[in-house]
């Protein structure tokens, strides 16, 4: 795929990886960008807390390091745009975080406790409140110096019936929207049934005559589906979520075939078993062990799949209370 531009960031290569709560932890993103994926945004944070509880709280899921990953983004998520123009001054006024390329804006979550506060998925049935997140958003990130862009995460609807949304997207392109990735699925789908290429096609189309890149996602697991995609939508990147869990290769591999290239098989047992330590290693740099082994047992199935006895080892590392257990268990030194 060609480079593209959002705003004035550059991305290379615009395979990003998809943000997972709970999946994208600050290592599992270095990981994926080494293996080629173009940027690797944060999992989504609420706008409302940083501004009524301070950054604190939030801070471990929107760690970001800019020298690490190139370039950085941390999504957020609410209804109100003033708690966007609060939360952003609070990021640009935190170290580090502060130098974030990419402000993201979640308008797809399908969760009923954010879509309950008028978040998420919601805002797809109020466009117009949308847009002004966007426009605050836009005005929040002014005056520090460079153009920090804005984009929009979303769905191809809020209802089952729902086909694509293309007064949406074209009112988050009005809005000053910098880039738009769409899902293609609704919210009811949740993460269940098929992802519609036509969907997304119909925001794409939406569009198209915005000078902005479009990004298309949803059940992209290999080359031929990365293809299919981009030929089906006419995207101009994906980004790719569960496909990726315990399986940063996947960024290389696309890659590759995208390029024409052969795409590199999976590394051996041993490599993805040392990449599993790698990432919990990383967590553990700013997270007590037992959290952080605790968290990651969710995770660490998806890198020992395929292996032989991999449903014993799996019931041991989803047991595993400590680093030495989980090397112990893996066979590594
Ligand atoms: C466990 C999990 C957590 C997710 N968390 C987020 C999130 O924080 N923000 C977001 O925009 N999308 C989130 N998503 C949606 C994914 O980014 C992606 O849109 C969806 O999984 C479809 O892509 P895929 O078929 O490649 O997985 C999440 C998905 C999963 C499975």
């Amino acid at each position: 795929m060609k480079s593209v531009k959002i705003g004035e960031i550059k991305i290379n290569n615009p395979v990003a990886l998809s943000p997972m709560a709970g999946i994208s932890s600050l290592p599992f993103r270095i990981i994926c960008n080494e293996m080629g994926a173009g940027y690797s945004p944060t999992e989504l944070v609420s706008a409302r807390s940083i501004r009524y509880n301070g950054i604190d709280k939030s801070l471990r899921y929107m760690r970001i390091s800019p020298e690490e990953e190139g370039i950085t983004a941390i999504q957020l998520f609410g209804s109100e745009p003033d708690d966007f123009t609060a939360a952003i001054a609070t990021i640009l006024d935190t170290p580090v975080l502060k130098e974030v390329s990419i402000i993201d804006i979640n308008m797809g979550c399908p969760v009923p406790k954010v879509v309950k506060t008028g978040s998420g998925s919601a805002l797809m049935e109020d466009p117009a409140r949308a847009a002004d997140i966007v426009r605050a958003c836009k005005k929040a990130v002014e005056g520090v110096g460079r153009n920090i862009p804005v984009t929009v995460k979303t769905r191809t609807g809020f209802n089952a019936e729902d086909r694509g949304k293309p007064d949406f997207a074209k009112a988050l392109a009005d809005a000053g929207c910098d880039m738009l990735c769409v899902h293609g699925r609704t919210r009811p789908q949740m993460y269940h049934g098929d992802s519609s290429n036509e969907a997304i096609a119909v925001m794409r189309e939406a569009v198209k005559d915005y000078k902005i890149p479009f990004f298309a996602n949803g059940d992209i697991c290999d080359v031929k589906s990365a293809l299919k995609m981009i030929e089906d939508t006419g995207c101009d990147g994906i980004m790719i979520g569960r496909a990726a869990r315990g399986n940063p290769w996947i960024f290389e591999q696309v890659t590759a075939g995208l390029e024409g290239r052969g795409a590199p098989e999976l590394p051996d047992a041993g490599a993805r078993k040392r990449m599993l330590i790698r990432e919990l290693e990383g967590r553990l740099k700013y997270l007590p062990e037992d959290v952080a082994v605790r968290e990651f047992r969710s995770v660490m199935p998806y890198y020992v799949k395929g292996f032989t006895g991999s449903a014993q080892l799996k019931v041991r590392l989803v047991g595993a209370t400590g680093i030495d257990e989980v090397k112990e268990i893996l066979e590594i030194g």
